[in-house]
């Protein structure tokens, strides 16, 4: 893995403030909502999701090492964080979500088998919550973890570390199921092609991409059975290193 966030042009836009653009890598517009993905890490993405109305503003998948671009762009446009939600337990990044829940009392929601005591509000399959006047489905897609849970907003996926754009989230770290995560990129994959992804990683630039494309061109959708798909990640991920700092950061992200 090699970071490539250095490998992109700066997106300037009015809300993320002069010392943090070069985080911000595009901007998506869904309804009543703005969409920021924000890049950091050695491809993590995060997702700064903004009512220009309303003025409200929900996180996913915040990562603590630029906490400060989260709490600036807050800050100096007069925003109000209204929620923080973590897609799953994290083994690559540390969440920045119990400290900006704590710091700003909002509710930090997560999956109902997520082990972390911060969350406030936990989740099943196929709740949806109003958050900042934004609707929000949560989809239980585990298989990378237990508790791995994509996000529909409208007709755009949050799909965590389960299905990326060209590849999927590892199912070999502490709660991963192979199996499992055969089932949910396939049930991801069932929403209509005008849907659009917007995954939790990616190594390569590729930061969404429409369903459509995704069904195409994602070589692991294409393994035809489930047996097969299990055989392929075992081997696959036998060759790979694990992520740096992995205790560290499970550890961290599930007290
Ligand atoms: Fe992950």
């Amino acid at each position: 893995m090699s970071s490539t966030k250095t490998t992109q042009q700066p997106s300037i836009h009015p809300y993320i403030p002069m010392h943090y653009q070069h985080f911000a890598v595009d901007i998506f517009f869904e309804e009543q909502a703005e969409i920021y993905p924000l890049w950091s890490g050695e491809g993590n993405l995060s997702y700064f999701i903004l009512n220009p109305q309303t003025k409200e503003v929900v996180l996913i998948d915040p990562d603590l090492e630029i906490l400060g671009a989260y709490l600036l762009t807050l800050d100096q446009n007069k925003l109000r964080l209204v929620a923080v939600i973590d897609t799953h337990t994290h083994a690559e990044h540390a969440t920045a979500a119990p400290t900006l829940s704590q710091l700003l009392q909002v509710p930090y929601i997560m999956h109902q088998q997520a082990p972390s005591r911060f969350v406030t509000e936990r989740i099943k399959d196929g709740d949806e919550r109003t958050l900042g006047g934004m609707t929000f489905q949560f989809l239980h897609t585990p298989g990378h973890t237990v508790d791995m849970t994509s996000i529909r907003l409208g007709k755009r996926l949050f799909t965590g570390d389960s299905l990326f754009i060209k590849s999927c989230g590892r199912a070999d770290l502490p709660g991963g199921d192979a199996g499992q995560q055969y089932r949910s990129i396939h049930q991801l994959a069932q929403f209509p092609d005008d849907y659009t992804i917007h995954p939790g990683h990616d190594y390569n630039n590729h930061i969404s991409s429409p369903l459509s494309a995704v069904s195409q061109h994602n070589h692991r959708l294409q393994i035809s059975s489930q047996e097969a798909f299990v055989a392929f990640m075992t081997a696959h991920y036998a060759q790979e290193e694990k992520p740096d700092n992995l205790e560290y950061y499970v550890a961290f992200n599930a007290q």
